[in-house]
């Protein structure tokens, strides 16, 4: 997608060396500044996840890959691809895309020989991202057909209202995005589509990566605190809302970040359409109770007393917002029961939130 309209993908490899450089857009900073940095070793790809220079799941899926790739380099031994692997894994908790990722990786290098791993790593990390990229494509293809439906079934005469929460966009896959692709497929073909970005408190992905994307690529957005979503679904000013998934069981329950089990909860009062888009690498078969097994990333009670912005001489700045001492609590994701799915948009079409669902679009689950 674009920056300053000139394409870019969140991960890339520049020509230099045998391999080349892995090159990342530092999310920590935008929008304020445009920052790319080198991930020159696997050390340094685990320290992007864990301190979210790279965030949302299929990025961190794919970062992760590349974070073995540059394990290979520094030492192609098993061992090493082991104490990578353990290594990223521990990064982030929540994201089912990082272990997809990693397993695939590990599959494809334990069984070559070690002169091979390095080279081989490099292709399978591009395989990755390649494919993340069709894949946010092609979902978001069938979530733009949703969009046109409402569209029509609006009588064609008035702009479609979509209720995003976080960054669900290109900055949180390789390119496209899961929840944006859809609203990026809708506008580019030339629907009327506007779009409420609740700001997600603490980290503020929406106010900043979701507002930054869709400016960027000039799509009509409202940056609205997150407790609004409630008002405006009861006062008919959200036609439908679409979230991404950090981790989907087989049954169909999402994980997204924290608060989107809220907007559900109001979207089902409303009889507002609640949709999930996902790729299928953040499918979890092995699970089936959301609530009950799918591990909540708790981050530092900082990112809630604290908050970061630009001051009017444009240095970047963090303030703490809370009084001294109380103590604050930080879980990063919630989950939302199948239930108040409308449906999951996915690569291979929308099907319900349910195992049924699922399995009639994915029947070979265990190759997904
Ligand atoms: O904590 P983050 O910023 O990594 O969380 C990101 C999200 O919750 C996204 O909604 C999620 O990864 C959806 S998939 C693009």
């Amino acid at each position: 997608m674009l920056i300053d309209k000139t394409p870019f993908r969140t991960i890339w490899v520049e020509p230099n060396g045998r391999f080349g450089s892995v090159k990342v857009i530092d999310q920590t900073v935008l929008p304020h500044r445009f920052v790319v940095k080198t991930l020159a070793t696997a050390e340094e790809a685990a320290t992007a996840i864990r301190d979210m220079t790279v965030r949302g799941a299929p990025l961190i899926g794919a970062t992760g890959a590349y974070g073995l790739a540059l394990a290979m380099v520094e030492e192609p031994t098993s061992s090493n691809l082991e104490a990578a692997f353990d290594l990223l894994i521990a990064t982030r908790p929540t994201a089912v895309n990082l272990r997809w990722g990693l397993e695939r990786m590990r599959r494809r290098l334990a069984a070559l020989p070690e002169a091979d791993r390095a080279a081989a790593a490099f292709a399978e990390a591009a395989a990755i991202a390649d494919e993340d990229v069709a894949v946010c494509s092609a979902l978001g293809q069938h979530g733009a057909d949703l969009i046109r439906d409402q569209w029509e079934r609006a009588g064609r005469s008035r702009t479609i209202n979509i209720l995003t929460h976080c960054n669900a966009g290109w900055l949180a896959t390789v390119d496209w995005g899961t929840a944006l692709a859809p609203i990026y497929k809708a506008h580019r073909a030339g629907l009327p589509v506007h779009v409420w970005v609740d700001e997600t408190r603490p980290r503020n992905q929406g106010a900043s990566l979701t507002a930054y994307e869709l400016g960027q690529e000039g799509v009509p957005h409202t940056i609205v605190v997150d407790n609004v979503g409630g008002h405006l679904m009861q006062h008919g000013q959200v036609d439908l809302c679409i979230v991404g998934t950090d981790r989907t069981t087989r049954t169909g329950d999402v994980c997204n970040k924290i608060g989107t089990y809220l907007k559900a909860l109001a979207a089902h009062d409303n009889g507002v359409p609640f949709y999930v888009a996902l790729p299928a690498s953040t499918i979890d078969w092995r699970m089936s109770d959301g609530r009950a097994e799918i591990p909540i990333e708790e981050r530092s009670p900082l990112e809630v007393t604290h908050m970061s912005g630009v001051t009017a001489s444009g240095a970047i700045e963090t303030v703490r917002i809370t009084p001294e001492g109380s103590p604050a609590l930080n879980y990063a994701f919630d989950v939302t029961p199948a239930r108040l799915v409308t449906g999951l948009i996915t690569e291979a079409g929308v099907c319900a939130a349910s195992e049924e669902g699922l399995l009639s679009l994915f029947p070979l689950r265990d190759a997904a």
